[in-house]
């Protein structure tokens, strides 16, 4: 595969069957996005932001852009912009593992740290007051921006048609939203009976890259129609189900992958026997590691020690 820069190395991710940890008579399909040029399911979120921006005449050829991001949207505009010859300011809470904070600098980002006790709602407040106070940056807000789903629309969900024909229902985890909706209008565009599953975490409980609705922000790209339910799941389940990913199908992803898995292991009593089910991974486990999440030893204990590091 020839390529002539990094943003064509986007999408094209492996759709991976976990025979172990499917249940009898079901099998489920991780989309595993971790294998995207820097690691997470945002470089195709990052890509459309930044060329759909320029398309439309809303971002100069070196105009600042400007995102709240918990990191990983952050690591994807990086790389983009620096291709594209944009520089890139990034409002994470203070709290954001280091591996991220080093891979963003890294990249050249200049950081605007917000408050660790408002999670990634805080960054979205510090972001909205700088754009408002400095016209000179651009803000492509992926909460509220449809170049988000648009990627899913257009990248993600016809790769899963392609290698899956028969996938009768996607889950994924709950952050923009931006996944659940570009990929859920596309797929049932394919196929009507396609059901759409939503892992949320339970309230309070925060899962990194993931959000409660009930708490108080509904991301204006999530489009709750194309959703058939949306399941909770907590903090400790989502560790227990990633770290049996690695132990039992040898796959390494970021705790936001249990999630997702722990909702479709849930919702095949839901569906006919023989059903193919596909779940996001967003990213890899590497960005975690600094957390203590994949420590040896009892995963409460874990979940428990880690809490505040890995939930906040
Ligand atoms: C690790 C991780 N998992 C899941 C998500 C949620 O994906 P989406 O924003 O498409 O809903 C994100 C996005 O912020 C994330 O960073």
């Amino acid at each position: 595969m020839l390529l002539e820069d990094i943003s064509q190395a986007v999408g094209n991710t492996p759709l991976v069957g976990l025979p172990r940890l499917s249940p009898p008579g079901y099998r489920i399909y991780l989309k595993l996005e971790g294998h995207n040029p820097t690691g997470s399911v945002k470089d195709r979120v990052a890509k459309y932001l930044i060329e759909q921006a320029e398309v439309h005449g809303l971002l100069r050829p070196g105009q600042r852009v400007l995102e709240p991001t918990s990191g990983n949207t952050g690591i994807g505009l990086a790389a983009i912009c620096r291709v594209k010859g944009h520089p890139l300011t990034c409002v994470l809470p203070e709290n954001t593992s280091e591996e991220r904070r080093q891979l963003l600098e890294l990249f050249g980002v200049e950081l605007v740290l917000s408050p660790a006790s408002e999670g990634s709602n805080g960054s979205v407040r510090v972001a909205r007051e700088l754009a408002a106070a400095d016209p000179e940056l651009y803000m492509p807000f992926q909460y509220g921006n449809p170049a988000n789903a648009l990627a899913h629309y257009e990248t993600t969900a016809p790769e899963i048609i392609a290698d899956l024909p028969d996938v009768a229902a996607f889950v994924a985890g709950l952050g923009t939203g931006g996944s659940v909706t570009g990929v859920g209008k596309r797929l049932k565009r394919w196929n009507p009976q396609v059901k759409i599953f939503a892992a949320e975490p339970e309230y309070g409980d925060l899962v990194y890259g993931l959000r409660n609705l009930d708490e108080g922000y509904v991301p204006e790209v999530l489009d709750l129609s194309v959703l058939d339910s949306r399941i909770k799941v907590n903090s400790l389940r989502a560790l227990e189900w990633t770290r049996r990913l690695a132990e039992e199908e040898g796959i390494f992803a970021g705790v936001s992958t249990g999630a997702s898995l722990a909702v479709a292991v849930r919702v095949c009593d839901r569906l006919p026997t023989g059903s193919r089910i596909v779940a996001m991974s967003p990213d890899g486990g590497w960005k975690y590691l600094s957390t203590g999440a994949y420590e040896p030893g009892d995963v409460s204990q874990i979940a428990e020690r880690i809490s505040g590091v890995l939930w906040a």
